[in-house]
């Protein structure tokens, strides 16, 4: 449809932006050459602190340590709202744009300040204190941010669970980081439908003994449940409390908060980042990768329950005095023009979404997008999931009008920004790839014997060096944060992507090696579903695998293996389904249920995930090496009984 080629950058972009080709070079060898005075001097320059460091960084990848800023303090709440009051106070920090298109709201820093210490105090009163964690289940309401950053200043640790997971997961969650305190919301609204999020909250508490404090903010008025001994208003509580609350002097490797992701095998790990060098790392990269400048308006349309939302929603943009837009509903409600319209009415410069919406968009039509004028639109993001060349280039000619640069940003809830991308005034861009790395980010690719690849090549991609936001723990697991990320290629992170690097030295990510699946960009562990799957009575055994879908970038298919006194049934697998997003959530339900008397396994009793995903891609001239399953027939009868994807 579009010629796939280079996009240079323009002369009126390199002008404008606040780094060149040259600027960029020269800053990228600087963070390798002299990471130490690197680093210093950046953190000087976007952070406001109270005692300075002594110790630039100290990091082993052979124990999974890092350090960054050693001895230095500062408040994240305090560099967000405070710093900003007296150059910018009457500032709209956030737009909020509600779910319906009449329903929103501007808040300023002064206002946010007098929110956020507001709400802190009603969390000293809870006797919440430094170091206790707190949840957060909430709908994209500025309240939500306040909260993330009330914990912030009196050092308490959030835990935020994404509005669409179910009760059960907010319990597990819950308890693995033993939350005393939720901060919730009666429902949320997304896309004109209700979600009841404090009946969730009060389902999934049934097993929290320890949380003493609902703190519920009315967003619809609906009835609710109501323990009078536990649950709070938020409304009420916010006028009982002081609108001065001192900013808790933090240490900068105090933790800031917790946010859980999928692994490939068991629970969801409780990824811990910690505050100067998390708050560095996000107002950096949200400075000279969206290429902000003061006044400007910047969307980001993740959700706060996400690692996006946390970085390039609130911390990121509030960091820099940015004015950063919340968007509550979804981008097809009330119909398919509304990210546009909103584009419109706000007079967005820069927008940052992910694959999975462009594509949505795309397969509606441009009459939703060029009814619209978007023409405040500067610079277009995109993050969560490789995005196919075609979808890059409608979003650049179509949405952008040929332009606004694209940046395609990788990175993950582990690295906590953004790792490798282009700068929009320095890097020519390449449709579908995230291009290069990042300040102080070296990538590499391995083979699979741990011999590292030079050149154009394809293989694991790793990290050879620490960076400031990296994943400290994995909350009350350290060993699982070593197992995972540093032992498969010793001194070295792993990131679960494999990669290629071109001739440019453009690196292009190809997608997870390892068993997670990114369907819409939401992260998802096959064990996770499979464990779902396996505590219903019906299911004796199931596997999951990923296949690849045009507009998720890939679906849920489920091989399930019955009870042998259970009939197969199409009422099951809607049973199924539901079951799994009461487990799970929603956004895991499984797109394909394929029943099936057996599962391929090795004689060793190992289930061979390769062949089910070749079956559901329906790629069965590949389907490799046979041999050595314990019974070969089980593919036969898989292959016989796959189901139609169209
Ligand atoms: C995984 C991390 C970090 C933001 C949201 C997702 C995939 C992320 C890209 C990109 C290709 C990407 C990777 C990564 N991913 N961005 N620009 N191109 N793949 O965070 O839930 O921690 O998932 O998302 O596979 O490992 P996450």
């Amino acid at each position: 449809m579009y010629p796939k080629e280079l996009h240079p950058v323009t002369d009126q972009v390199r002008e404008s932006a606040h780094l060149d080709e040259a600027g960029y070079q020269a800053m990228y060898r600087a963070s390798i050459e002299q990471p130490e005075q690197f680093w210093a001097e950046q953190a000087e320059r976007f952070l406001t602190w109270e005692h300075p460091w002594h110790t630039v960084s100290d990091c082993d990848f052979r124990q999974g340590q890092a350090a960054w800023f050693i001895g230095g303090k500062l408040n994240v709440s305090v560099n967000c709202i405070d710093r900003h009051l007296s150059s910018r106070g009457e500032q709209t920090a956030i737009i909020w744009e509600g779910d319906e298109p009449t329903d929103d709201a501007r808040i300023s820093y002064r206002e946010l300040h007098e929110k956020v210490c507001r709400l802190a105090n009603v969390l000293k009163s809870r006797g919440v204190k430094k170091g206790d964690r707190v949840c957060l289940y909430m709908p994209m309401v500025p309240e939500a941010a306040y909260a993330m950053l009330a914990c912030a200043r009196i050092g308490a640790v959030h835990s935020v669970v994404f509005g669409g997971f179910s009760p059960d997961a907010v319990r597990d969650r819950i308890l693995d980081a033993d939350c005393q305190t939720v901060i919730t919301a009666d429902y949320g609204v997304r896309g004109g439908k209700p979600v009841p999020l404090k009946a969730n909250v009060d389902k999934a508490l049934a097993k929290c003994p320890n949380v003493h404090s609902v703190i519920t903010v009315r967003r619809t008025g609906e009835t609710i449940d109501w323990d009078t001994t536990r649950d709070l208003w938020y409304h009420e509580a916010i006028e009982q409390v002081s609108a001065d609350c001192a900013p808790e002097p933090m240490d900068s490797e105090d933790p800031l908060f917790i946010l859980y992701t999928s692994g490939s095998t068991g629970k969801p790990k409780g990824v811990l980042h910690t505050t100067g060098g998390y708050l560095l790392s996000a107002a950096m990269t949200h400075h000279y990768v969206f290429d902000y400048k003061p006044g400007e308006i910047y969307w980001c349309t993740a959700d706060v329950g996400w690692i996006t939302g946390h970085s390039y929603i609130v911390y990121g943009p509030l960091c820099n005095g940015a004015t950063t837009l919340m968007f509550e509903g979804v981008p097809t409600y009330p119909d398919a023009s509304r990210c546009w319209q909103v584009v419109d009415k706000h007079q967005v410069n820069i927008f940052y979404t992910a694959p999975t919406a462009i594509r949505a968009l795309m397969a509606k039509g441009n009459e939703f997008v060029t009814s619209c004028q978007r023409s405040s639109l500067r610079l277009l993001g995109t993050v969560g999931e490789p995005i196919n060349p075609e979808a890059w280039e409608w979003y650049y000619h179509v949405v952008g009008d040929s332009r606004c640069p694209v940046v395609d940003t990788w990175w993950q809830t582990e690295t906590g920004a953004i790792m490798i991308t282009p700068l929009p005034g320095a890097t020519d861009l390449k449709p579908g790839s995230a291009t290069r790395p990042f300040f102080g980010v070296e990538p590499a690719l391995m083979d699979p014997d741990g011999k590292e690849l030079q050149g154009a090549a394809s293989g694991n991609l790793v990290l050879k060096r620490s960076w400031p936001s990296q994943i400290r723990t994995v909350y009350g697991d350290h060993q699982r944060l070593v197992d995972t990320y540093f032992s498969a290629y010793p001194g070295l992170y792993f990131t679960g992507d494999g990669a290629r690097r071109d001739e440019d030295g453009y690196y292009w990510i190809t997608g997870r090696v390892d068993d997670v699946l990114n369907v819409s960009g939401h992260r998802i562990g096959t064990a996770e579903v499979e464990s779902a799957l396996v505590l219903h009575d019906s299911v004796a055994e199931a596997a999951v695998v990923g296949c690849p879908h045009d507009i998720k970038g890939q679906a849920i298919y489920a091989y399930v293996m019955p009870m042998h006194d259970v009939e197969p049934s199409d009422a099951l697998i809607s049973e199924l389904k539901a079951f799994v997003a009461e487990q799970v959530g929603g956004f895991a339900k499984p797109e394909f249920i394929q029943w099936t008397p057996g599962l391929p396994k090795t004689r060793s009793g190992k289930i061979m995930r390769r062949i089910l995903r070749k079956i559901a891609e329906d790629e069965l001239e590949s389907l490799g090496d046979t041999s050595t399953l314990a019974d070969p027939a089980v593919v036969e009868e898989l292959i016989a009984h796959r189901l139609n994807r169209a």
